[in-house]
């Protein structure tokens, strides 16, 4: 048994408490929050609680401790927890530089404690799904993938658009397609706000499986959209996240060209096939992370979302944010012990 500590109790870590004090696992959930407004809700929804007004005085009182606070502050809270011998599940991005991410594996490694980054999709049965329909070639040749994660709001004040909403689609396209990009390019614009850009969009190549994806993420858009689409050579498939039922949908489209004797080939015939919907039995998905963040405590593994699994996604968002200085494409080192932005 263990007992854990959520470090930012606002919008997300109130979610967290919610599912840890619910986990047989853990012994006693703490709340750390610098907010007392915040904290006395805590006590009005969970009178059992513990809560602290900082980390200092939690301490003693914590094995574990999810970081649940704005991403800026991530690095510093992270190596102060592990320096102290506390096992850390960090919210996305884990930090924000690549910097501060190798400083939190190295000092996870060092002190010989668990490091998990809360990349919630990756424990997402749809996302599963999607990840088998590539893997089994049900899809045939993936042509190309679509994310757009939109809405109007909820707009941070500690980093960009491209840091808040893009780490899940990120994310979701290493988890899906197996592998890390090798080449970022960005472009993203201010318009309400003064100095963060609140639109961005991300084209993601990555070479080791032939597939360059799209990204859209916008703090400023008037349709809410979780949209993942993947175009193969055999079928299509969407994942969207707000369908209450069908939340993936395999259609049997396709187009097929002739082979040309001369010149370029027109299409000779499109498919327009049914449309399947596989059935996902859904638990929910930060049930599962904050289970897997514990289990792996208990029995002494390494997390599915690692250190280095966090590393990846925090390099593509350094590149596309230099991409977005710097109007050109990045290129990544491939994926390896000592990954990171190369150029
Ligand atoms: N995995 C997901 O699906 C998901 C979803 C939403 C948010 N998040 C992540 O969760 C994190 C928090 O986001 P949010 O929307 O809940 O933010 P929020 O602003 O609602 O909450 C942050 C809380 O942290 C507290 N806080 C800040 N600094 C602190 C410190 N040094 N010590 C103690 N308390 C401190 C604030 O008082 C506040 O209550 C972000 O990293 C965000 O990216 C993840």
């Amino acid at each position: 048994v263990v007992r854990v500590g959520v470090l930012g109790c606002g919008y997300w870590g109130s979610k967290h408490t919610r599912v840890l004090q619910g986990l047989p696992q853990v012994a006693e959930v703490s709340v750390i929050d610098a907010s007392p407004e915040r904290l006395a809700l805590v006590r009005r929804d969970y009178p059992a609680l513990r809560t602290f007004r900082s980390l200092d005085a939690a301490m003693d009182h914590v094995d574990a401790v999810v970081v649940a606070t704005p991403p800026r502050s991530h690095a510093p809270l992270a190596l102060e927890l592990l320096e102290a011998g506390k096992h850390v599940l960090v919210e996305k991005p884990m930090a924000t530089s690549v910097a501060d991410a190798e400083r939190m594996i190295a000092a996870a490694e060092r002190a010989g404690r668990v490091l998990m980054v809360g990349h919630t999709f990756e424990f997402h049965s749809a996302v599963w799904r999607l990840k088998e329909a590539i893997s089994s070639g049900e899809l045939g040749d993936v042509y190309y993938v679509d994310t757009a994660r939109l809405n109007l709001g909820l707009y941070q004040s500690d980093v960009n658009v491209l840091w808040d909403l893009a780490p899940h689609d990120i994310s979701i396209l290493n988890h899906i397609l197996g592998s890390a990009p090798t080449a970022v390019q960005a472009w993203g614009a201010r318009h309400a706000h003064a100095v963060l850009e609140d639109v961005a969009y991300l084209r993601l190549h990555y070479a080791d499986v032939g597939v360059t994806t799209q990204v859209h993420v916008s703090w400023l858009d008037p349709c809410k959209v979780r949209r993942v689409t993947v175009v193969g050579s055999k079928r299509m498939a969407v994942y969207n996240d707000l369908a209450a039922e069908e939340r993936i949908r395999i259609y049997d489209k396709g187009v097929s060209f002739a082979e040309a004797e001369a010149g370029p080939a027109m299409p000779m015939s499109y498919r327009y096939g049914g449309i399947s919907s596989p059935y996902i039995a859904l638990t929910e998905p930060l049930r599962l992370e904050d289970e897997h963040f514990v289990g792996c405590i208990v029995h002494g593994r390494r997390p599915a979302t690692d250190g280095a699994n966090g590393l990846a996604v925090v390099s593509v968002l350094e590149a596309a944010q230099r991409s977005l200085a710097e109007g050109r494409p990045i290129e990544l080192a491939p994926i390896g012990p000592t990954s990171g932005v190369a150029a």
